[in-house]
């Protein structure tokens, strides 16, 4: 399958990468981030389209709207990704390929992190490696759209 538009989703707080708790997220910021996916993807002809939200209904209504528009999404859902049920059946209805992406590894942090509900529904997942994560998330769906 060809792979044409991805849509680049972050959730609540994420607008502050770069000032929010450095020592967890790095310095780099949510433009930064959405530039390494741009770039990466413009490797492949790939375009992007990125939005960021505080709310769950703006993040869910992406999802929807993104049936008809891309074919694969890449998320980071922030704190949603821990209880997100609406989030989590949004997806599930997303007919493309979807990467959930953090830039810290949840599992090893506090415990309420250490359950994402979104898992079931995401064909992976890529934590712990920063920014590298992003540009991992688009190689990955390369790989696994061509595959399909
Ligand atoms: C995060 C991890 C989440 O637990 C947290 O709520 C975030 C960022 C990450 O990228 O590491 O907001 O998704």
């Amino acid at each position: 399958m060809e792979l044409s538009s991805i849509l680049v989703i972050h959730g609540p707080n994420l607008s502050l990468l770069g000032k929010r708790e450095t020592s967890v997220y790095g310095s780099a910021t949510l433009e930064d981030h959405v530039n390494t996916v741009r770039a990466t993807a413009a490797r492949h002809a790939i375009s992007v389209e990125s939005m960021q939200s505080n709310s769950e209904a703006d993040i869910v209504t992406a999802v929807h709207n993104a049936s008809s528009n891309h074919g694969a999404i890449i998320i980071n859902a922030g704190a949603l990704t821990h209880y997100s049920w609406s989030l989590h059946d949004a997806l599930r209805s997303f007919p493309g390929f979807v990467i959930e992406v953090h830039l810290s590894n949840p599992g090893a942090r506090e415990d309420f992190r250490h359950v994402s509900v979104l898992a079931p529904v995401v064909n992976g997942t890529i934590s712990g490696f920063g920014g590298l994560g992003y540009s991992l998330a688009v190689q990955a769906l390369v790989e696994i759209a061509t595959k399909k």
